[in-house]
């Protein structure tokens, strides 16, 4: 299984989601590959921002060694599933698909915990720390939701 999170700048939403998801699987002995990356390239190289970096830390997340990238097409050949944040990202990674195949790997993350909802990971950037915090929650509920179903499935086999 290989997991990418995708948003906007790579620099606050999708990190959580990597780091958190990373640290849910370690946990639960699940071996999966989890990057991110995001839809446009204004931060790439760029470390997580400083407020993402804090509420990770708060959880006992280490997230200060991701950089930034922008996503590629080739990504929907390297990853199985791809979870956007918002609306806007679900649209620009799906306009990217090269056949219904790839396009059907793009899932608003939020529909895992609020299922066909199409609801939005809110961009925290340009807000206060309460977004960050808010963010966190949204992100650690979905990716307990997403290892949880990835175990389920494993013991199906
Ligand atoms: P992200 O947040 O998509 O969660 O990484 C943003 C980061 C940077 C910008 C917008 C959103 N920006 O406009 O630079």
């Amino acid at each position: 299984m290989k997991i990418i999170m995708v948003c906007l700048g790579n620099i606050c939403r999708s990190p959580l989601a990597e780091g958190i998801l990373k640290e849910k699987a370690r946990a639960r002995g699940l071996e999966i590959t989890i990057d991110s990356a995001g839809t446009a390239a204004y931060h790439a190289g760029e470390r997580p921002d400083r407020r993402s970096q804090q509420i990770a830390r708060k959880h006992g997340i280490d997230i200060s060694q991701q950089r930034a990238r922008q996503f590629q097409v080739a990504d929907f050949d390297l990853f199985d599933k791809i979870y956007v944040m918002d609306i806007n990202n679900f649209e620009d990674i799906v306009s990217l698909a090269g056949s219904e195949k790839e396009a059907e790997k793009v899932e608003l993350i939020l529909n895992t915990i609020y299922p066909e909802k199409n609801l939005s990971v809110p961009d925290p950037y340009y807000g206060g720390n309460n977004g960050f915090e808010k963010v966190y929650r949204m992100l650690d509920a979905s990716c307990e939701k997403i290892v949880e179903d990835i175990l389920a499935n494993n013991a199906d086999r």
